[in-house]
């Protein structure tokens, strides 16, 4: 058995090596990796420039965004941390951020016809960092709601309750543009984030929602599944509902 597991391990060294052998041979086809169109992208100091007028302008802004997304981010990790210390169920069953990457900034400065700048991105677009707090009942969205208001540093911008008033298409969550403090490179500013609050059973429909719109959109879908996707909300929001009621007879 032993001696088995030695061979293996010699044959899998000796194909490496081959293939080491071949690839000192040969000659790196790299330009085949550089899309047409983009032959400027082969000339290693326009790349070195353009990467440089990134890192000097764009990079230190996103980093910025990027520390309110992780300010926000603790803040509800201290609010799960206290009700696991107190023993008691959490209203938070797990968070996502994401942060907007400088080709859709640029895309959503277009669709809405503003400026295209930084300054104009940065005051007029509030989502460019993103958390998204995922509670498991529709009682804990409040909660959360409830213990960011509290918080007298934070001052909430904008509320949009899409929970008490779903979109036509069935779509639900709480929506809050909230500006945190954050001290990045010696200064303090107040940064927007956008925090989206949801349960599980909103996550699971916005999340498939999300990926059929999108199918849809590149096979220039002719069907509308409007009407069936709202009745899926429907279905899942009864359940959670059901659900919940079972939570709240056993919490009681
Ligand atoms: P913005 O200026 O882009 O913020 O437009 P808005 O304020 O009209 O958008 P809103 O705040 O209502 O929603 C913004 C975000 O919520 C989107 O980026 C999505 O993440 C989410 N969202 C809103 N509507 C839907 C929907 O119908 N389906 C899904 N899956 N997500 C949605
Ligand atoms: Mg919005």
């Amino acid at each position: 058995m032993r001696k088995k597991t030695k061979e293996i391990i010699s044959i899998k060294e000796t194909d490496v090596t081959i293939e080491r052998e071949e690839m000192l041979e040969g000659t790196l086809e790299v330009n085949e990796l550089i899309p047409r169109g983009v032959r400027q992208g082969d000339n290693m100091e326009w790349i070195v420039n353009m990467k440089d007028q990134f890192s000097q302008t764009m990079d230190p802004i996103l980093r910025m965004y990027n520390a309110a997304m992780n300010e926000t981010t603790a803040r509800m990790e201290i609010i799960k941390d206290e009700f696991h210390f107190r023993k008691q169920r959490c209203p938070i069953h797990h968070i996502d951020t994401r942060l907007k990457s400088a080709d859709s900034i640029l895309g959503k400065l277009q669709k809405k016809d503003l400026d295209l700048t930084l300054s104009s991105a940065c005051n007029n677009i509030y989502d460019i960092a993103g958390v998204r707090v995922v509670c498991p009942y529709v009682k804990d969205i409040y909660l959360v709601r409830e213990r960011i208001m509290a918080q007298d540093d934070i001052s909430i911008m904008e509320e949009k309750d899409y929970v008490q008033s779903p979109k036509r298409n069935g779509y639900r969550s709480l929506h809050l543009v909230i500006r945190i403090p954050v001290y990045f490179m010696g200064k303090k500013q107040m940064v927007p984030v956008e925090l989206q609050i949801r349960t599980l059973a909103m996550d699971l429909w916005a999340s498939l929602e999300h990926d059929l719109k999108y199918k849809s959109l590149h096979q220039e879908c002719e069907i509308d599944f409007t009407a069936k996707l709202y009745e899926c909300s429907r279905l899942i929001y009864q359940a959670e509902d059901e659900m919940e009621k079972i939570n709240d007879l056993l919490e009681d």
